[in-house]
């Protein structure tokens, strides 16, 4: 039942990133070698009452697997049935959401801002931990707050660390830094050391040598890649080759190609036309940085179908 401890280390896990790692994505991410992919949150609340909504969300692709479904929400009562739901769509773990900084999320008390209530913290997870036999882990940032109303993931550890808890991902920015600045690889590195599970390093991962640099200075399970793999699923293969053979490459541009259109097509085949539409966005992250590619992502924020996008790839050389 526990997946976590069958991964080789260093683990690589695409983390959590809403409307970003979806079904389609997770896959095309699975593929490009990440170890474990994650889901975007998910609302507690939203599936304990059936929302049509979010169930569809839940559809996913069993070569995913593994694939961490990420909850979010306050209401430890809810966790049960929101639960029971998850399992039946056969995901392999859960994990909660202790780091969102997402200003509805954060007026709503969640994400980030349940730091300030540990003991609901605690509750939350201890009604995940006796819902499932299923792993459940954590994902939070290294504080909340400043001076001495400021609360740290070691409190937060301190608070849970009876619970059966098998992976933290640790985003090493605090609520304050939003998602600028370098993470604290001192205190990533203190949390792996206080936590007996696995710890999964995030942020500012956006190349093989800040994946090298992250696992050496905080002594890490493996690493999280959130915003360095927008239009870069390959990041996870190219870390692999830097990490056993110390070099890696770029992918050509037919490689690239032969990605974008096996991602659109899942896209299509999972959400139809409005699937193409998503799939704007991926398109300008892929030629992000091209020569040229300015005036293709004009026509790429246009494209409808298959057929259209076959073609624009074709003229991009
Ligand atoms: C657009 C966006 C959406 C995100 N959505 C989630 C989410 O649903 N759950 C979560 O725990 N973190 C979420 N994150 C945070 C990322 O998982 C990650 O912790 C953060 O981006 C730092 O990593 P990075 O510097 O490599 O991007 C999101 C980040 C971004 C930029």
């Amino acid at each position: 039942m526990n997946f976590w401890k069958n991964l080789e280390k260093p683990i690589l896990a695409l983390a959590p990133i809403a409307g970003v790692t979806d079904s389609p994505y997770r896959l095309i991410c699975r593929e490009s070698g990440a170890d474990v992919v994650y889901t975007e949150m998910i609302s507690i609340d939203a599936l304990y009452y059936n929302s049509k909504k979010t169930l569809q969300m839940l559809e996913f692709n069993k070569k995913e697997k593994p694939v961490v479904l990420q909850l979010f929400g306050k209401r430890p009562e809810l966790l049960p049935k929101a639960i029971k739901i998850v399992e039946e769509f056969g995901y392999s773990g859960i994990d909660l959401n202790f780091g969102c900084p997402a200003r509805k999320v954060v007026a709503h008390e969640g994400g980030v801002s349940l730091l300030k209530n540990l003991d609901l913290c605690r509750e939350l997870v201890q009604s995940a931990c006796e819902s499932t036999k299923l792993p459940v882990s954590v994902k939070t940032r290294i504080s909340i707050g400043k001076g001495k109303k400021m609360v740290t993931v070691f409190d937060f550890l301190e608070k849970i660390k009876d619970l059966p808890v098998k992976t933290l991902m640790l985003h090493g920015r605090s609520y304050e830094q939003a998602f600028s600045g370098e993470p604290n690889f001192a205190e990533i590195k203190k949390a792996k050391q206080m936590f007996s599970g696995i710890v999964l390093a995030n942020g500012g991962i956006n190349s093989p040598e800040d994946a090298k640099k992250m696992l050496e200075l905080t002594g890490a399970d493996g690493i999280g890649l959130a915003r360095g793999i927008f239009g870069r699923p390959w990041l996870f293969q190219q870390i692999k080759d830097y990490l056993e053979k110390g070099k890696y490459s770029e992918p050509s541009l037919s490689q690239m190609k032969k990605i974008i259109l096996r991602h659109a097509k899942l896209n299509e085949k999972m959400k139809g036309k409005h699937g193409i539409i998503e799939m704007r966005k991926h398109l300008c992250w892929y030629f992000r940085g091209f020569d040229g590619a300015a005036k293709f992502r004009e026509k790429f924020v246009r494209v409808e179908t298959i057929e259209e996008l076959k073609k624009t790839l074709k003229e991009f050389k």
